[in-house]
């Protein structure tokens, strides 16, 4: 069971390139990280992983069957089954409690038994004793909790994530990124995009994206993004 891309691009109306001849196959369970700088790529592979955006060229493989080419509501269908979606910023909907949160997908799925689901969400995200408290009750990284277990509420086989721990300060970004450590080890696949150099410590599998070419990290470029990813790429979604 994978997301496999097979040699995808995506070039951008304005010329900008967002992808470039890129493979890439997950293991079951297995935490990777796509990392590189602001611009390079990152975004727009996650979003084509996703059935978000659609390549250029090339193929996307879910679970075994072909699915970039699919209909609008075939990827719909997709998108809803097998995966879930983890931003930079956690986006709850401020009027309702972190359970009701959680729980707003599965309504729209029209899904049953929606109470012990939401809650073994919360539980898997050890938030538990907050349930019940509204957005702007929680901090930050509680947030951001809170928005993990509404992408596994549903209990999807891939979690992808953008830049996660992006609006995190560094103690709680560490306590998301063992999270999303544990969420792997539990068995969803986690396809991360990532600026933040700590990741490396919690990931399986670390590639790098330049101007849209995905690879192995060299030496340099690990030495390098570990001494000074941090200052070199301060910024970016
Ligand atoms: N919707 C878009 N329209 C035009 N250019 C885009 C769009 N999205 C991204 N780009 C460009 O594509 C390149 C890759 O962007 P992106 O995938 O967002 O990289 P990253 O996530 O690594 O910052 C960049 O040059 C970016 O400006
Ligand atoms: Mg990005």
């Amino acid at each position: 069971m994978a997301i496999e891309l097979r040699q995808i691009s995506k070039r951008y109306p304005n010329g900008a390139v967002g992808a470039l001849d890129v493979d890439l196959t997950t293991e079951p369970g297995e935490f990777v990280a796509l990392f590189g700088p602001s611009g390079s790529g990152k975004t727009s592979l996650l979003q084509m992983a996703g059935l978000l955006l659609h390549p250029d060229s090339g193929e996307v493989w879910i679970d075994g069957d072909r699915v970039d080419d699919l209909s609008e509501s075939g990827t719909a269908a997709i998108r809803r089954s097998k995966l879930g979606f983890v931003f930079q910023s956690a986006s709850l909907l401020n009027l309702l409690s972190a359970a009701e949160n959680v729980d707003v997908s599965l309504r729209l799925l029209g899904v049953g038994g929606r109470k012990a689901k939401v809650n073994a969400a919360l539980e898997a995200v050890a938030m538990v004793d907050r349930a019940h408290h509204r957005p702007d009750e929680l901090s930050g990284g509680e947030q951001q909790r809170v928005s993990i277990a509404r992408a596994l509420v549903h209990e999807p086989g891939y979690l992808l994530a953008d830049e996660p721990t992006g609006e995190l300060d560094t103690a709680t970004g560490a306590s998301i990124l063992g999270l999303l450590q544990s969420v792997a080890r539990a068995g969803t696949t986690v396809l991360m995009a990532s600026h933040d150099p700590a990741a490396i410590n919690y990931v399986d599998r670390a590639l790098f994206v330049t101007d849209g070419t995905l690879h192995a990290p060299t030496r340099d470029e690990l030495t390098l993004w570990l001494t000074e990813g941090a200052a070199i790429n301060t910024t970016g979604s």
